[in-house]
């Protein structure tokens, strides 16, 4: 890995609607115990093992679970990481742009914090280039319940959230490397036809530029947003 300082945004801002009664709890997603240990836990923890030279974590709430997430941070990990609230669900690159303000690093590392990775995402490659964007790709079963990346001669030339006939099986993993002016390109996103500002739009954006590469990850990939995500997740992590 041949990275600098780098900024973590972890986004934990969702309300888990389709883990609704999940378990017989209302709780939060990212509070949901897998094997015993809340999710944003084990999510953090992971990130941490990856070995980078972190400047600053930030870790992205909503406001009914900001005090409850603060606490239970605060007892395994201290108080290294900052807090921001996205008022409102309105998408993934909405509830990032709330991180800008606690930024002060050139690379950025967004993860969603319901995705899990058998393997370090960043041994294989090294990143080399600062100016350029990268995203995570998986080969995948059920590729229409994520973003598809549809690839050509090395480099990705098309993006599709959650598309009814995908262009490949190539899933876009929850996980996202960029430069600080990402925060300019959020602002100039519209909403998507469901009321968001979608990831898959920014990272268009990026193609459209000329400045977003890929990087296929090795081993299992779990995006715990469904029961039975969370149970095979629970059959593969301690
Ligand atoms: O897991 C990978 C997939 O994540 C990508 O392939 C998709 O392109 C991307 O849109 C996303 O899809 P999901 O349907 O899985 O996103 P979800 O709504 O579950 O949100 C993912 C995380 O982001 C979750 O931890 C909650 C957080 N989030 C989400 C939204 C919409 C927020 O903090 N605020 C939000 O407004």
């Amino acid at each position: 890995m041949n990275l600098n300082k780098i900024s973590i945004v972890i986004l934990a801002g969702g309300l888990g609607t389709r883990l609704k009664d999940f378990r017989g709890t209302n709780t939060e997603k990212v509070l949901l115990e897998i094997n015993g240990i809340p999710m944003i836990i084990k999510q953090i923890g992971q990130v941490l093992d990856w070995g980078f030279n972190i400047d600053n974590i930030v870790c992205v709430t909503n406001p009914n679970i900001h005090d409850s997430i603060q606490k239970v941070n605060r007892d395994k990990f201290g108080s290294r990481i900052k807090y921001v609230t996205q008022p409102e669900q309105l998408g993934i690159a909405h509830a990032f742009s709330f991180a800008e303000d606690k930024i002060s690093s050139e690379q950025i590392l967004l993860v969603l914090g319901d995705n899990f990775f058998e393997k370090n995402p960043f041994q294989k490659k090294e990143m080399e280039s600062e100016d350029i964007s990268n995203i995570f790709i998986k080969s995948v079963e059920n590729p229409e319940d994520f973003g598809v990346a549809e690839v050509e001669g090395g480099r990705i030339v098309s993006l599709e959230e959650k598309p009814v006939n995908p262009k490949s099986n190539l899933a876009v993993v929850g996980l996202y490397l960029y430069k600080s002016d990402i925060f300019s390109k959020i602002k100039t996103l519209k909403p998507s036809k469901r009321g968001e500002l979608e990831i898959t739009d920014l990272n268009k954006k990026l193609i459209e530029e000329g400045s977003l590469t890929y990087h296929e990850i090795d081993g299992w990939w779990i995006d715990a947003g469904t029961p039975e995500r969370i149970v095979e997740l629970e059959s593969k992590i301690d």
